[in-house]
């Protein structure tokens, strides 16, 4: 909340420091437009936000926070202090505990604010309790911290945890540049890139190559217009975007953004926790093909030819549509014994199989075929009666 806060005062630059996990203490610096003495009080009280100013602004919400309800929530279970100025020099300090403004003084410090929220939940026993330890509640912060970074490339960021620096951001230019600041240049270097406009939406970012998925731990980042979500439906069409293209079981690492036309949208933020809020898309993508029923699909145990036909293909007597070209020679009726070898090419990729055929190439897929083979011996294995081993 503090850093979306910062971002929303248009920072360049954001500063966090972070002391035993956070449990000790969080410090969020920023240079961004300030507030005056008055402001700087009211930030305090409940249902105080600068953000809205009519209610058609809460239609399509472009700034991150909207309610006013961050700062005195968090104020109210801790030890808070704002520091800031609207320009450099002449600013406030407020000091407040367990939601009552203690003491209000001229500060001098350069255009921006700081946030200091200290002892979180010391005078909320309960909720206390339910802190995790500070290795896990650092966790947590870094995979924020990681996912504002990826979001807002153009913000320069700094972390610290206890005393050490942890993550030194410059402002990038790119989403590649940012993964090489955090990663580093080889890492940043897997990715390939993508870029695509659909109606009112437009995706771009890095992907991994299928041939390197599963060869590193897994990331998966995805921002809205700038805020960083979770969202299972589009994790879930980007990786059926894969199938076929690497095993099953693999995930792919994903670096996604979106713009989506505001108006399109939800309102995006409402009632969301901290971290990566899901968002209320107003009508969810549907992944599953219309009329194939899977559980008739998975109750089917008969050997298919079309193992990618759709079940309903009558008896499955219907040729394969193969994922292939639509030329590849296929020989669904034909045992290996009398299938004249076709003249094999070389392996692209890791993935792809090339071979020689008449007037042209087959590409195969390696990890398809593999489980095609599998499939069929497993399938024959039943049909006999047998165990499949
Ligand atoms: N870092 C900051 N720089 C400048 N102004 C700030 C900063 N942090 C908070 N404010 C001011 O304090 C107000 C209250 O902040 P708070 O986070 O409680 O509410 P909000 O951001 O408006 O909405 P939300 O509760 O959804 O985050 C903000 O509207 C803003 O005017
Ligand atoms: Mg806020």
């Amino acid at each position: 909340e503090l850093v979306e806060n910062a971002l929303d005062a248009g920072a360049r630059s954001i500063d966090i420091e972070i002391e035993e996990g956070g449990r000790q203490r969080i410090r969020v610096g920023d240079d961004g437009v300030g507030m005056g003495r008055e402001d700087a009080v009211l930030a305090l009280a409940r249902h105080a936000t600068s953000k809205i100013r009519a209610a058609a602004d809460l239609v399509g919400v472009a700034s991150y926070g909207f309610r006013g309800e961050a700062l005195p929530a968090i104020c109210s279970v801790s030890q808070l202090e704002i520091e800031t100025a609207p320009v450099d020099g002449g600013g406030t300090r407020v000091r407040a505990a367990a939601g009552a403004v203690e003491d209000t003084r001229e500060a001098a410090r350069r255009r921006g604010t700081t946030v200091t929220v200290a002892h979180l939940f010391y005078n909320a026993p309960a909720r206390h309790k339910f802190m995790r330890g500070a290795r896990s509640e650092w966790r947590a912060i870094m995979e924020a911290v990681t996912s504002v970074a990826l979001t807002r490339r153009d913000v320069r960021l700094s972390l610290t945890h206890d005393g050490k620096e942890v993550l030194t951001l410059p402002a990038a230019s790119s989403l590649r540049a940012r993964l090489a600041a955090l990663w580093g240049g080889a890492y940043a270097e897997r990715f390939l890139a993508v870029d695509d406009v659909r109606g009112t939406t437009r995706v771009s970012g890095l992907v991994e190559r299928p041939a390197d998925v599963g060869t590193a731990s897994r990331r998966i980042y995805v921002s809205v217009n700038g805020r960083a979500v979770r969202d299972f439906g589009i994790v879930r069409a980007a990786e059926a975007a894969y199938q076929s293209t690497i095993p099953s079981g693999v995930r792919p690492t994903l670096f996604l953004d979106f713009e989506v036309a505001r108006r399109a949208l939800g309102t995006i933020g409402a009632g969301a926790a901290i971290g990566r809020p899901t968002i209320p898309f107003p009508a969810a993508p549907r992944y599953e093909p219309p009329g194939v029923d899977v559980e008739a699909l998975r109750a089917d145990r008969r050997p298919r030819e079309g193992l990618f036909a759709p079940s309903e293909a009558g008896e499955g007597t219907a040729p394969a549509p193969t994922p292939g070209p639509a030329d590849a020679p296929t020989r669904p009726e034909s045992g290996p014994e009398d299938a004249e070898p076709i003249p094999f090419l070389m392996q692209v990729n890791r993935t792809y199989l090339l071979f020689e055929s008449e007037g042209g190439v087959v590409l195969i897929d390696q990890h398809s075929a593999h489980e095609r083979i599998l499939y069929e011996k497993f399938m024959g294995a039943l049909t006999r009666g047998e165990a499949p081993g």
